[in-house]
């Protein structure tokens, strides 16, 4: 038997709400992170990991910004393909979107405000991404867990709960936004109720896994940044934090033409036609500098 692939689900629709007036006509995940798009940076984590069929979830009045900015994928030798959600309903109705696109493989949901930059992540989502079956989370140690998924741990270090948003957090430690799933998702999703803020959680279709003891939660090491964008002062830090490590180093962070000509998607000559439009920023001159 053929072990399932792993298709990718990038999440850019929802309202923005949090970052409103910029985000009124436009979504969140097209504004720029300091030089390029926000969603680049989630789209390239799922790159990392080896996924090269995405599903890009959108608002159908933006299905054109969206196509312009990246096609169909083909320029980066991956394949985006869009789907739209009509209402906000919760992370987890991702996979009842995403159902036909997923087929029998299994999944890697990735929501498209999460930047996340570490030496090690390209090594810990590939792996991931072998898991047969069940689940696979991460948590990264966090000053204010109140405002995300919160895991607890028992003594041994064993993940127990996973409450969203808590009052009383028992943990520091919040579920970042990239998930991995078996197949089982699109059923277990199906299944959900919404919950009192109206949304489908993707906290209970995790807590389902974690009471079938189908659970991995992988937590991040203090090496690694994990940084949500989702209002104007995270917004903020995050384009500063891009911008300091960029121009002390002279790389690139989520840069798709470069892991795509890095992974072997694309040659050399079909990374010098891609930076040719880009010239003026810059951005083109640093993928010509990758070749010399
Ligand atoms: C969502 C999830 C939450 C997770 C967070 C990560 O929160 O519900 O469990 O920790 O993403 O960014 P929301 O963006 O809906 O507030």
């Amino acid at each position: 038997m053929t072990k399932p692939s792993r298709k990718g689900i990038l999440l850019a629709g929802g309202h923005g709400t949090r970052f409103y007036p910029a985000t009124r006509s436009i979504s969140k995940q097209l504004l720029p992170v300091y030089d390029k798009p926000m969603l680049y940076y989630p789209l390239t984590t799922l790159m990392l990991a080896g996924i090269r069929d995405i599903l890009i979830i959108i608002w159908e009045h933006e299905r054109a910004l969206f196509e312009k900015l990246l096609g169909n994928g083909e320029q980066w030798g991956i394949r985006i393909q869009y789907a739209a959600q009509e209402k906000p309903r919760g992370i987890a109705e991702a996979f009842i979107i995403g159902e036909e696109f997923i087929g029998k493989d299994s999944v890697c949901l990735i929501l498209g405000d999460n930047i996340l930059y570490g030496e090690g992540i390209p090594a810990i989502m590939q792996e991931a991404c072998q898991q047969p079956e069940g689940a696979t989370i991460f948590g990264y140690y966090v000053q204010d867990p109140k405002r995300y998924g919160v895991i607890h741990f028992n003594d041994q270090g064993q993940p127990v709960d996973i409450v969203e948003k808590p009052q009383n957090p028992l943990s520091n430690y919040a579920a970042i936004g990239l998930y991995f799933y078996d197949n089982r998702v699109i059923d277990m999703a199906k299944q959900l109720k919404p919950s009192a803020r109206g949304e489908l959680e993707i906290t209970d279709v995790t807590r389902a896994y974690l009471d079938q003891q189908k659970l991995q939660v992988t937590k991040l090491g203090r090496g690694t940044a994990w940084l949500d964008t989702g209002t104007p002062p995270a917004w903020l830090e995050a384009s500063n934090f891009i911008q300091i490590l960029e121009h002390r180093q002279g790389l690139k962070i989520g840069c798709p033409e470069e892991i795509a000509w890095r992974m072997g998607y694309i040659d050399n000559s079909q990374l010098l036609t891609l930076a040719r439009p880009l010239l003026k920023s810059g951005y083109g001159h640093y993928l010509q500098e990758l070749l010399t």
